[in-house]
């Protein structure tokens, strides 16, 4: 008997967040400069965190319905029209969820067999877990810095089998901010039908935006409104990453899963953060729009500052709040690097294999931190580059 065989076989296919482990390791480092947390510097808007002090007073303290209060679902409705050109009916095609990333969770849930494929993105955001607890296998596609990170459409194609059930398009991406245009999600669509397949579409960036682009959601797209689940949140665009509000449009038979299952696993989300998201939503959204322009002062420090360090060059992120240079001239691995960069020089960045096997001679850096921050971690990671090239020599 092993030390763990009470435990069932598909705990075992779910592995610990490999940015978890790189946290644990910086959290031991005092004066660390921590640039790979993906999450907002900025506290909640005030506005909402009245909301929610007053959903306090007036009562919102019960159990909430499993698929969240109904003026939330119609408001999210109207966001999805104005702003995705998503139509969905608020009463049978929206679920709130604990964050985009239950959404995830439950997609892999309800649509995984034993065996089937999902395609995803390579460099992408870590679905592995979710899909293998559910027996599902990924399959992952490459996508290139040569590109820009955009996956050519091509390279999906190549990737479909018979067994493919599901693709998940996460656009702006998390790690490299690349956004995927109409016409690349167009071709994807197109796939998609012809091959009969679901697509999962996770966009919590979906506002961060820079340059003048714009957004597009491929369940807008015609055709695929009945094999789209569009994942959304809170969390990025009004700081609000503690409050676990996210939401989700999908075909009927998919909500009513998610409704039905919510009931037997946590019976809703928090009844308050679901006030919280109400008021963000429906309010004007000025506090989004002074959030990016942050972020977007922050990016031309980070991306000016990075390729002013000899040998690693960066793309522009076009959206999020990450940059994801290419460290593989210092010739160490991006764990090895982010490890030496924490212990020899206190700054910490996220390995980007992490992001998958393509991420290798990446490192993932965020600028959701102030100005001192960014300055004072990139004079780190230039120190920390320039002793290795002494090493070298
Ligand atoms: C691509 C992507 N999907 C999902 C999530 C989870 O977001 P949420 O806080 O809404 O669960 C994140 C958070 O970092 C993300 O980057």
């Amino acid at each position: 008997m092993t030390e763990k065989s009470f435990l069932a076989n598909r705990t075992h296919e779910v592995e610990w967040s490999g940015i978890r482990i790189m946290f644990a390791l910086a959290d031991e480092i005092p004066g660390i400069v921590n640039l790979g947390i993906g999450q907002p510097d900025f506290d909640t808007p005030a506005f909402i965190r009245d909301a929610a002090k007053q959903a306090l007073d007036d009562g919102y303290t019960r159990y909430p319905p499993a698929k969240g209060f109904e003026d939330l679902r119609y408001v999210i409705a109207e966001k999805l029209k104005a702003e995705n050109g998503i139509v969905a009916d608020p009463d049978t095609e929206i679920y709130v969820a604990v964050g985009a990333m239950q959404v995830i969770f439950n997609t892999c849930l309800h649509m995984l067999n034993p065996g089937d494929e999902v395609i995803l993105m390579d460099p992408g955001y870590d679905y592995y877990s979710q899909i293998r607890l559910f027996g599902g296998v990924p399959v992952p596609v490459t996508t290139h810095e040569s590109n820009f990170f955009k996956v050519d459409p091509a390279d999906i194609q190549a990737a479909i089998s018979d067994k493919t059930k599901l693709m998940i398009i996460n656009t702006p991406s998390n790690p490299t901010g690349a956004i995927l245009d109409g016409e690349i999600l167009r071709s994807i669509a197109d796939m998609a039908i012809a091959n009969d397949i679901w697509v999962l579409s996770d966009e919590p960036y979906e506002h961060i935006l820079f340059d003048g682009h714009g957004h597009t959601s491929i369940g807008s797209l015609d055709g695929m409104a009945d094999r789209t689940i569009s994942a959304f949140t809170l969390s990025k665009s009004y700081a609000m990453t503690g409050w676990r509000v996210g939401y989700t449009t999908a075909p009927k038979v998919i909500i009513d899963e998610m409704e039905k299952l919510m009931e037997h696993m946590v019976s809703g989300v928090t009844a308050v953060a679901q006030r919280a998201a109400l008021a963000a939503i429906s309010a004007q959204q000025d506090c989004v729009q002074e959030m990016v322009a942050t972020y977007d002062k922050r990016r031309h420090l980070v991306h000016e500052g990075l390729n002013a360090i000899g040998g690693i060059t960066c793309l522009k992120p076009e959206s999020t709040f990450y940059a994801f240079p290419n460290i593989s001239s210092t010739g160490l691995s991006s764990w090895e690097f982010s490890k030496y960069l924490a212990k020899e020089h206190k700054i910490a960045v996220v390995p980007g294999s992490i992001f998958g096997k393509a991420g290798e001679g990446y490192v993932r850096l965020s600028f959701a931190a102030s100005m001192e921050q960014l300055k004072e971690g990139i004079v780190r990671i230039d120190r920390g580059v320039e002793a290795l090239k002494l090493r070298a020599t």
